[in-house]
């Protein structure tokens, strides 16, 4: 037997969600990748991590692989979102493919940061998950001089050779505070760390978890769109969590709803990761709309108009050079 709900239920929908700057372009990449080259277009893992986007662009030809090693010589390779270590676009280029480079801006940035801080001969202390392709990405930049922390309890643990020539740097899309956290317990230790030169942690990371706090607060149930290899996904179950939010839950699709999750809710938080098409957002509120959560209300803490121009190779190609 259900618990009764008391009051009137609603549903509040986290501002701004969904797609970040990034991934709209690198997805358009790839979609302009198949419509000028023709198929089959390669890429390299997971454009972003969305599964429903990647089973679209694989229905119109695009072919996802994990290493270069995989495509036959003088196709069209893309390689996604997260950014790639230098030994990759080597690889690519002695294979003879012809390389469209969608990482995002924002995680170029932060390679550059670590190839500057590498030639001062900084040592690099990495904030970041452990086997996330932006992580080796960046980490790839300057292997020898990089190390990994993967959490604030991991910093007890760090040795360095100088810990007066210490740098942080992260990956872009972690738990702001957790960040700031494993930042403190590194400066205890390396008093003279220094910082990144702006933030690591994305605008839109940023945005979408300032935004489900606010929700979470005022809510029984938060539900949140993304893939379980969405780091930033996965990070607004667990912010949401900590924000007041009673339960909260990842899925991919709306058919992943359960029932025994809405016993006694009056209120559901809606939010999306960062590679999330809006059009799954849709069909949870339509979802919801059906088990009587029809009246949704949009919680905005910022508004977004960042957009970045189409990798170069592919805006060269588009113009007519090809
Ligand atoms: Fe870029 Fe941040 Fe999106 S690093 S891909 S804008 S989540």
């Amino acid at each position: 037997e259900d618990t009764p709900v008391i009051g009137r239920k609603r549903v509040l929908l986290a501002a701004p969600r969904g797609y970040c700057a990034g991934v709209d372009r690198a997805v358009i990449a790839v979609e302009k990748a198949l419509d000028h080259y023709g198929s089959p277009v390669y890429v390299r893992k997971q454009i972003v991590h969305n599964i429903h986007v990647v089973t679209e662009l694989e229905k119109r030809g695009a072919i996802f692989v994990d290493e270069v090693d995989e495509v036959p010589t003088g196709s069209t390779i893309v390689f996604s979102a997260h950014g790639v270590a230098p030994t990759v676009v080597q690889g690519a280029a002695d294979r003879g493919l012809h390389a469209i480079d969608a990482t995002c801006p924002l995680v170029t940035k932060v390679h550059r940061e670590a190839v500057r801080f590498a030639r001062d001969d900084f040592e690099i202390l990495l904030i970041g998950h452990e086997g996330h392709e932006e992580v080796e990405g960046t980490a790839g930049e300057a292997p020898e001089h990089i190390t990994l922390v993967t959490s604030p309890d991991a910093v007890a643990t760090i040795e360095v050779k100088d810990p007066d020539k210490v740098v942080w740097l992260s990956q872009t899309t972690l738990s702001v505070d957790e960040t700031m956290e494993t930042v403190r317990r590194l400066r205890e230790r390396f008093p003279n760390l220094q910082d990144p030169p702006s933030d690591d942690i994305c605008y839109a990371t940023q945005n979408r978890q300032v935004a489900i706090k606010k929700v979470a607060r005022d809510s029984d149930l938060v539900i949140v769109v993304g893939s379980a290899n969405s780091s930033n996904s996965v990070r607004l179950v667990e912010v949401a969590l900590e924000h007041g939010a009673k339960a909260a839950y990842r899925v991919d699709y709306a058919s992943e709803l359960k029932q025994e999750w809405f016993d006694g809710v009056r209120t559901v938080g809606v939010t999306s990761g960062a590679s999330v098409p809006e059009e799954l957002v849709d069909e949870v509120l339509g979802l919801l709309a059906g088990a009587g959560y029809g009246d949704v209300e949009e919680v905005k803490t910022a508004e977004e108009d960042l957009i970045f121009s189409l990798p170069k190779e592919l805006r060269r190609d588009l113009n007519g050079n090809t």
